[in-house]
């Protein structure tokens, strides 16, 4: 029986059908991929199709599906796009509360970090009663900022893209960012106009440092040159990606020629209107003032049309949007209204000129990150430049924090998303706001007409999963997500393929959505929280900071502990789930942030027992010891799991050298500097911080060992924050380069968290 074309949905009929043939194979291919076992369960069709190219992002209709038992017992998932059909697999909307198919009714679910799980679902799928419609309350379904490809997925492999990518698409991700392999095109736009490639490299930065090369903040490479093998192999895992995202019906986001060149551009462009863009970030005119080819040149256009060719020529005709972030923390030359303009539209101008149907999708973060700049003034009149509203798209970058969307009067009309940043530098802190962006994402959308998605723009994507599959959830309800239902199905499918899940499971999750998940105090925190002694140590200022980077918790920590009570004495009533992945890694991340609070308190007391003057320094030495003994357990319990080890950043980094020792040494220490100095000389010491296996035991350990024997041979008196921070860096400094002895032990993880409750029973009875 077919169910959708016999519905009467307003819209259907109005969507002429496209020229474009749309294969439903993708889909198929991930249920091969991910349940094997039911390749015959399901079957898709495609009704009234809607292409993944629209010319203007408004235009783009909501995706509908119909699940149904079809007569011959298949699950049939009918849909206007692939990417209905996917989500209509995983989501189902019954009756206004949502349901997931696969993690609802089947109990599975695909998780970052854990994997695939969907190949626990049972050999006889549940049969449906009657067939379940779902429609998204928004066409777009964006996924990743421009940073997540150095936070995150720097030195990912195509192991970890499939998985990503399956993951997006069953969670309807339709409008993925894809900046891999971005600088072979640029390479070879700028050899076609004779730079040489000495120039073209001493302009390009190491892996871990991408992002912000393509952003025009940085430039070059410290600690030795890019090698072209990278560009290349990475320029063959994007044409996997984005085929891949063809594939599963997404429309990706590629990126276009954005202005940002060498210095020697002035060498073969003598006349050319260049201008240095400001510093950034501390870092000295070598490695930033990016040079800036402007819009506004003659040499502009030509260079976007070759630029775009190549691109069209390498992963073929799969998108008109383009990323193109020109003043990403970085201010224009001029501030004057009409240069403004002139600048967005000689940009869009030469994006139409080489695709015709080009969308600009920009990020707003520019508008609250450099609030003072951009005045309303500025704004409208950057915006105007783009007279047509259709063509372009705007991320509302930080909405569940810092919204532009109301002060910019919803970008003046352009199509705009509504997204989460979440996560600062993939610092990991449990932390969440389920009600922001469940209730005020959906008043966004019923306030504001240009509004066209929902997004997750997160700097790291590291833990809290839930958070954002919730917002992902969200697109396909106008009300509010019912979020105790919704934690109750997650935790269902989430510790699925152990037996019957225990209730303290579900009670330690209802704590945490009550709690860690349901920050509403935006002046104390408006981001993930990270540990307090991954900061420089210092003898005050590090506690309850508020805001960015925030170390302050928003709950009362001894309701942590007891949702870590809860979900421990889960696998006392279920022994299954310490062999079970999601188990074994959401114990590790409550285990860690438990110790994470208490260490605070350890810290505390030390600065006061300082404070005192009359301590001696056997004092000091027995409460560091207790302090230093804390972060040698920590680390213990995240050695317990590959998610948290160290090694697993810096073993990605050198499988990409492919044997090659000089290569492989390289990319090591561009994966080292990021999570600690951030540059050469600690430009951004500790932003990209993170509590990982081998770095708490060679990094934080060290420094805090420097501060002990500070404390313990400095009188109260004379204590010198500056002398201190130079013994320090000295360290810091020279574990860049040092070898490292962080092999992976692996400890049984049961037997590693019943020695750290002995060792620290304070820290486990609330
Ligand atoms: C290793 O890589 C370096 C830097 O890219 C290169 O110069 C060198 O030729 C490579 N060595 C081998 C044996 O391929
Ligand atoms: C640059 O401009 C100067 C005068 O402004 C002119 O003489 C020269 O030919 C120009 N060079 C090029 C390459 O256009
Ligand atoms: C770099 O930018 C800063 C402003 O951020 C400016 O003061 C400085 O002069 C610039 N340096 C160069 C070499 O362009
Ligand atoms: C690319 O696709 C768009 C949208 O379907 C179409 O308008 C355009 O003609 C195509 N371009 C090429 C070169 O095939
Ligand atoms: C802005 O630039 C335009 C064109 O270059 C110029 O005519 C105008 O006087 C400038 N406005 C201000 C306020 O400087
Ligand atoms: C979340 O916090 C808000 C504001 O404090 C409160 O009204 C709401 O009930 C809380 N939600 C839960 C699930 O506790
Ligand atoms: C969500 O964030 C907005 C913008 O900062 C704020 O006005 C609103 O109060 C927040 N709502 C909740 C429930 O936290
Ligand atoms: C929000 O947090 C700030 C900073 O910690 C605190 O001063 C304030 O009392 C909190 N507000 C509420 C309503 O709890
Ligand atoms: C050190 O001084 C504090 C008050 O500053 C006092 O409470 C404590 O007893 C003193 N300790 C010793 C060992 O004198
Ligand atoms: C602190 O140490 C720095 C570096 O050793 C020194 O320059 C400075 O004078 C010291 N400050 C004080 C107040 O002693």
């Amino acid at each position: 029986m077919r169910y959708l074309s016999g519905l009467a949905w307003g819209w259907l009929g109005t969507v002429s059908a496209t020229s474009q043939t749309i294969s439903t194979q993708g889909i198929y291919d991930l249920v091969k991929r991910r349940i094997p076992q039911h390749v015959d369960s399901f079957e898709f069709s495609l009704v009234n199709a809607t292409p993944s190219v629209v010319l203007s992002a408004s235009e783009k209709p909501n995706d509908q599906f119909v699940v149904s038992t079809s007569d011959d017992g298949k699950i049939l998932v009918e849909g206007n796009s692939i990417s209905a059909l996917s989500s209509g697999m995983f989501i189902i909307n019954n009756y206004h509360r949502l349901h997931k198919y696969l993690s609802d009714i089947a109990h599975v679910g695909i998780y970052w970090y854990i994997g695939n799980r969907l190949d626990l679902a049972p050999s006889e799928l549940p049969r449906l009663n009657e067939p379940l419609k779902g429609s998204s309350v928004v066409p777009w379904r964006y996924d990743l900022n421009t940073v997540t490809f150095s936070y995150t997925a720097s030195f990912w492999d195509w192991e970890e893209w499939e998985l990503q990518l399956d993951w997006m698409s069953l969670h309807g991700v339709n409008l993925p960012l894809a900046w891999v392999g971005f600088e072979k095109t640029l390479v070879e736009v700028f050899q076609e106009i004779g730079l040489t490639d000495a120039e073209i490299f001493s302009f390009l930065s190491s892996p871990a440092f991408q992002a912000w090369n393509r952003f025009g903040n940085i430039q070059g490479s410290w600690g030795g040159e890019l090698p072209y093998s990278w560009i290349e192999n990475q320029f063959n895992l994007q044409k996997q990606i984005v085929a891949r995202m063809a594939e599963l019906g997404m429309t990706p986001v590629l990126p276009a020629f954005t202005g940002f060149v060498p210095r020697a551009i002035t060498r073969v462009f003598p006349n050319a209107s260049v201008v240095e863009a400001p510093s950034w970030g501390n870092f000295p005119p070598q490695y930033s003032n990016d040079s800036f080819l402007e819009p506004l040149d003659d040499h502009f256009g030509p260079l976007q049309n070759s630029f775009i060719s190549k691109q069209k020529a390498a992963y073929g005709n799969v998108t008109n949007i383009y990323a193109l972030d020109q003043y990403n923390e970085i201010n224009p030359f001029s501030g004057n209204t009409t240069y403004l303009t002139d600048i967005a539209a000689s940009t869009i101008n030469s994006l139409k000129a080489a695709d015709p149907n080009a969308i600009w999708m920009m990020q707003g973060w520019l508008f609250y990150e450099a609030e003072s700049f951009w005045t309303a003034d500025r704004i409208e009149a950057y915006l105007s430049g783009v007279a047509n509203s259709g063509d372009m798209l705007i991320l509302d970058l930080f909405s569940e924090s810092k919204p532009q969307w109301q002060r910019t009067d919803s970008y003046h009309g352009k199509p705009w998303i509504w997204c989460m940043v979440h996560d600062y530098g993939g610092n990991q802190g449990i932390y969440g706001q389920i009600e922001n962006i469940t209730q005020n994402s959906m008043q966004a959308l019923a306030s504001s007409p240009s509004m066209v998605g929902l997004g997750l723009t997160m700097e790291g994507q590291e833990g809290n999963e839930v958070v954002y599959d919730l917002l992902l959830h969200q697109a396909w309800s106008e009300t509010p997500v019912d979020t105790e239902q919704y934690f109750h199905n997650w935790v269902t499918a989430r510790y699925a393929g152990s037996g019957s899940i225990p209730q303290g499971l579900y009670h330690g999750w209802e704590i945490l959505r009550a709690t860690a998940y349901n920050n509403t105090n935006l002046t104390a925190s408006i981001c993930v929280t990270r540990s307090i002694f991954v900061n420089e140590p210092a003898i005050s200022g590090l506690l309850d900071w508020t805001g960015f980077d925030p170390t302050i918790v928003v709950y009362d920590p001894a309701d942590l502990v007891q949702v870590w009570k809860y979900v421990f004495e889960a696998a006392a009533a279920q022994p299954a789930l310490w062999s079970n992945p999601s188990y074994q890694y959401d114990l590790v991340d409550i285990t860690r942030q438990v110790m994470a609070n208490g260490w605070g308190t350890i810290y505390a007391d030390l600065c006061d027992l300082y404070a005192q003057s009359n301590a001696s320094s056997a004092e000091i030495y027995a409460q560091g010891a207790k302090m230093i003994g804390l972060l040698n357990s920590i680390d213990t319990v995240l050695s317990t799991n590959r998610n948290f080890q160290l090694s697993r950043w810096i073993d990605a980094a050198r499988a990409w050298a492919q044997g090659n020792e000089s290569e492989a040494a390289y990319y090591e220490y561009s994966a080292r500097n990021q999570i600690t100095l951030w540059g050469p000389n600690g430009e951004i010491d500790t932003y990209a911080a993170k509590d990982w296996s081998g770095l708490v035991s060679t990094y934080y350990v060290p420094k805090w060992q420097i501060f002990v024997e500070y404390l313990a041979s400095t009188p109260t008196a004379d204590y010198n924050q500056t002398e201190l921070h130079s013994q320090v860096l000295a360290f810091e400094l020279k574990w860049q380069t040092e070898p490292l002895d962080i092999e992976s032990k692996e400890q049984d993880l049961q037997y590693v968290v019943k020695q750290v409750v002995e060792a620290w029973p304070d820290l486990f009875s609330g």
